[in-house]
């Protein structure tokens, strides 16, 4: 079960991707032709000639961030994002993923900045198409962006709890800690709302900030999951504490890589967290832009750390706990 054939096969739910970084790139450039958009150069380096159009960046999170407002710009009809919804399905399914929880933050989508409602409307469609047609069930968490204000976030969590977006099922919020500081606090009351209408919470947290951005998303927050999660290993009762009450991570190896967390996947503290009871769970985070596939993590984990069958046999199961699954759909996965 530790090869890519095998883990491919394996029904898995995927907990932490980005529908940004999931577009591939026969998407972009086809959206790019239909926007009229001149290429920044050639298209194996579009994320590179994209990404430092302003330079500098203070980060190598905030590069790739502005990378992914360039590539939401060249989306402007609700067609549009169906047709990209329906192949993101396609594609978690090539993966053996049956179940996703997507992220997707209207900040990179400047088309539907006055009705992000629309937006999640949108790719709803094209993620009941998917369904309907056998493919992965996809639902979404409309993400806050770091750097918003307290008043940015309470409109869109009010806007998607007026709408309710078809196949929307919670909020989150991401973007890069180091240059918005902690802010906790400022999200308080947008997740407070949520949590009342019902919609799940998860939040990014323990990547660019440490075991404090962690504590804050689960105390000020109300997070039920969070996204990364690796930095709480820097300290020992914040790993106890995820483990006692089984607060799941959505861990993702190679993008901790990229963006330069650890040096080596032998130093990622994945398998230390899962051996103190953490509830771990192995994601792509932006599998298009990183050029990995859920399998692929899977199996780089396994090799790093010794994985056998009955751990990659757990890391289904607990895909499928931490995912935001109604209990019949995860009663039938597992
Ligand atoms: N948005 C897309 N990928 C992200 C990441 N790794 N961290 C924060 N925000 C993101
Ligand atoms: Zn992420």
């Amino acid at each position: 079960l530790t090869t890519v054939p095998a883990i491919r096969a394996l029904p898995k739910a995927e907990v932490h991707v980005h529908l940004e970084g999931a577009i591939e790139l026969a998407d972009l450039l086809e959206a790019a032709r239909e926007a009229r958009v001149r290429l920044p150069g050639p298209a194996a380096t579009l994320f590179d000639v994209a990404s430092h159009d302003d330079p500098p960046h203070p980060s190598p999170l905030s590069a790739f961030l502005r990378f992914l407002d360039w590539e939401g710009a060249l989306f402007s009809s609700a067609e549009q994002l169906e047709r990209l919804a329906y192949r993101f399905a396609a594609r978690q399914s090539a993966s053996g993923i049956v179940y996703a929880d997507v992220i997707v933050n209207p900040a990179h989508w400047p088309s539907w900045r006055s009705d992000p409602a629309a937006l999640f409307d949108a790719l709803g469609a094209g993620f009941d198409a998917a369904a309907a047609d056998g493919l992965c069930r996809v639902r979404t968490c409309a993400s806050i962006l770091r750097t918003w204000d307290a008043a940015t976030a309470e409109d869109l969590v009010s806007a998607v709890v007026a709408r309710r977006p078809r196949a929307l099922v919670g909020v989150s919020v991401d973007g890069d800690e180091r240059v918005s500081g902690r802010t906790g606090g400022r999200f308080r009351g947008a997740f407070q709302a949520a949590g009342r209408a019902g919609l799940r919470r998860t939040a990014h947290a323990g990547e660019s900030s440490g075991p404090e951005g962690v504590r804050d998303a689960i105390d000020l927050l109300g997070a039920e999951r969070i996204d990364h999660g690796v930095r709480a290993v820097e300290d020992p009762r914040l790993v106890d504490r995820l483990a006692d009450e089984q607060i799941a991570v959505g861990v993702c190896p190679t993008s901790n890589l990229a963006l330069g967390l650890f040096r080596r996947l032998e130093d990622h503290p994945v398998d230390a967290l899962a051996r103190a009871g953490v509830r771990v769970t192995v994601n792509t985070d932006d599998p298009a832009a990183l050029g990995t596939r859920l399998e692929a993590e899977w199996a780089l984990c396994a090799a790093a750390f010794g994985w056998d069958d009955a751990r990659i046999l757990r890391l289904a199961r607990d895909s499928h706990l931490a995912s935001f699954a109604t209990d019949d759909e995860r009663a039938s996965a597992l």
